[in-house]
């Protein structure tokens, strides 16, 4: 008898915090689950590749595994002129996203469509495929879906790469792996808030933006902006290219870090980046020796820099 006070306080408590996570964590979760999929979340989903994060298929976060997002004018199959398409390249054992493992995640009608229609399901991740998302109208409203490109025009990944210059390729789902890696969202966030924020950072995302997205990367601070759309206010590959390589090329005061160091052993076309000169010929610069800084290295296609910088052009 003498704790009868406890017991109905643990009941109580049960009851109480129990109740509290119905609420915060079941509740919400039915919400999202019944959202569908938007054109964004699938554009995301297919350039990132299966995880745009740690894994244990990639655990020292280089970027292996991950498709090619290329821009064709040209049918891969046929050669004739299309329409300009964006299309995911996976090649032989790249891991496909989450959505198309579980269409579920797409929601009601974008999973039918895909599967139905664009034969989502019918693609292999040993023989590799190519993706394409499409929109249909149901009832008046528009619909996006997947299309396996593969099964429905027998586009190959291999022809559909021969399609795409350098220019036209890009290496989006490895520098997303870069973003997370290097911490960008420690100082940058990818969420414009519901206030002003959207006069200068622009529209805040849809809840359906995210489905299938792993992980994803708001970031929690803000000490530089925010960079959902930045490809939208900057799409200049020259002025990232600098601003990676030294934050102070283009911005003097900026505290950003300098990421030169992804760009590896040697340049574009192969010659050896030596920092130590560029850091001498630098500093002759800031102290006002020189008129122009020391150029800065174009980096090399398989570079994380060039990743990088791919991720974040494409950030609209
Ligand atoms: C220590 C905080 C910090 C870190 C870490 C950081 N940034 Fe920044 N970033 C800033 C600040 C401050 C600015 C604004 C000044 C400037 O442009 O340099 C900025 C500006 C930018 C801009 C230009 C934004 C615009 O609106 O035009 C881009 C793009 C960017 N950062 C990308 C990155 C990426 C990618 C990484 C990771 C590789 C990164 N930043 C890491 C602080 C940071």
């Amino acid at each position: 008898m003498a704790f009868r006070e406890y017991k109905v306080g643990a009941r109580m408590f049960g009851l109480a915090f129990g109740s509290s996570m119905f609420i915060t964590l079941y509740m919400p979760a039915v919400d999202i689950a019944s959202v569908s999929a938007t054109t964004t979340a699938m554009e995301r989903q297919l350039a990132f590749g299966r995880v745009g994060g740690f894994s244990y298929e990639d655990p020292f976060l280089r970027g292996h595994g991950k498709p090619v997002t290329v821009d064709i004018v040209l049918d891969p199959k046929t050669g004739a002129a299309i329409e300009p398409t964006r299309a995911y390249v996976y090649t032989p054992e790249i891991p496909f996203p989450n959505g198309v493992r579980h269409p579920r995640i797409l929601g009601e009608l974008p999973s039918e469509l895909s599967v139905s229609k664009g034969r989502m399901t019918d693609a292999d991740e040993a023989q590799g495929a190519v993706f394409v998302v499409r929109e249909t109208t149901r009832e008046g409203i528009s619909v996006p879906y997947i299309e396996n490109v593969t099964a429905t025009r027998g586009w190959t990944p291999e022809a559909t790469l021969a399609r795409a210059d350098d220019k036209n390729r890009a290496f989006i789902g490895k520098g997303k792996i870069m973003f997370v890696r290097e911490g960008c969202w420690w100082c940058h966030t990818m969420l414009p808030e519901q206030t002003q924020d959207w006069q200068y950072f622009g529209a805040p995302p849809m809840l359906g933006d995210f489905n299938g997205e792993s992980p994803t990367a708001f970031g929690s601070d803000r000490k530089g902006p925010d960079l959902t759309h930045v490809g939208s206010r900057n799409s200049s590959r020259e002025w990232m290219m600098l601003h990676f390589f030294n934050p102070r090329l283009v911005q003097p005061h900026s505290i950003m870090p300098r990421y030169d160091y992804m760009w590896g052993d040697v340049d574009a076309d192969g010659r050896p980046i030596d920092y130590d000169a560029w850091r001498a010929a630098y500093d002759e610069y800031e102290a006002g020796n020189t008129i122009y800084p020391p150029e800065v290295p174009v980096p090399a296609v398989d570079s994380e820099a060039r990743a990088l910088i791919d991720f974040i052009i494409n950030l609209k």
